[in-house]
């Protein structure tokens, strides 16, 4: 598995941001939207593309475009992969979108898809899983598993901040011969006694869209 801190002052500078107990619902999905975008810049080198003939208004030449088949899809984990979507498809405006919801039945301890919008085959297809928060590592693993059984060999994960338990689990629990990628704004320190990543910014989903009860 790749793994990389994409590390830019921009990046920095907007983390922070998000970080801070002051920053208001409204601004922070702006920054969100703003800080995957440079996330999708680094995550995104390796996406196909497609070489066609365009016309400037000098001369005949040949150009490159996002490859349209087959088109690399986005994947936002619910919920709070959603805000992250507007920043990839800025990014990726020919990709598809694909939903999945997961989570882990609280007996059996096995993840359970509560809503899966995605096609049955994923072959071919370039995956890019976006979900803020690199936790523990258990709603990313079971979602990349859900897609490379349905056929996806070639997946990247985009998301905010991850913390080192969460990266220990994935390069433990995941096939090594996933050709598998994830790009992160910042690696902190660890994960406290209740799941939150310290320092980290809180819960991503009351942050991105405040709390519902
Ligand atoms: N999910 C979040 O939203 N925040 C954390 O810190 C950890 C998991």
């Amino acid at each position: 598995m790749e793994f990389v801190v994409v590390e830019h002052p921009l990046i920095a500078h907007k983390l922070s941001l998000l970080r801070s107990l002051e920053t208001p619902t409204a601004l922070f999905r702006n920054i969100v939207n703003e800080l995957v975008a440079l996330l999708a810049y680094e995550a995104t080198r390796r996406v196909k593309t497609e070489q066609i003939e365009i016309v400037t208004p000098i001369t005949k030449t040949i150009g490159t475009r996002l490859s349209k088949s087959p088109r690399p899809i986005i994947v936002p984990v619910l919920r709070a992969g959603l805000g992250m979507l507007d920043g990839m498809l800025h990014s990726m405006p020919v990709a598809e979108v694909g939903f999945l919801g997961i989570k882990r039945n609280e007996e059996t301890l096995e993840p359970q898809t509560y809503a899966n919008r995605l096609p049955d085959d994923l072959m071919g297809r370039q995956c890019y899983i976006i979900d803020p928060m690199l936790a523990t590592g258990g709603t990313l693993i079971d979602s990349i598993n859900y897609l490379a059984e349905r056929g996806a060999q070639d997946i990247t994960c985009i998301c905010i901040l991850a913390a080192p338990e969460g990266v220990q689990a994935m390069r433990e629990e995941l096939d090594p011969n996933l050709n598998l990628s994830v790009f992160v704004g910042a690696l902190d320190e660890r994960l406290n006694e209740v799941g939150y990543i310290v320092p980290g910014l809180g819960d991503a989903g009351d942050r991105l869209y405040g709390t519902a009860n």
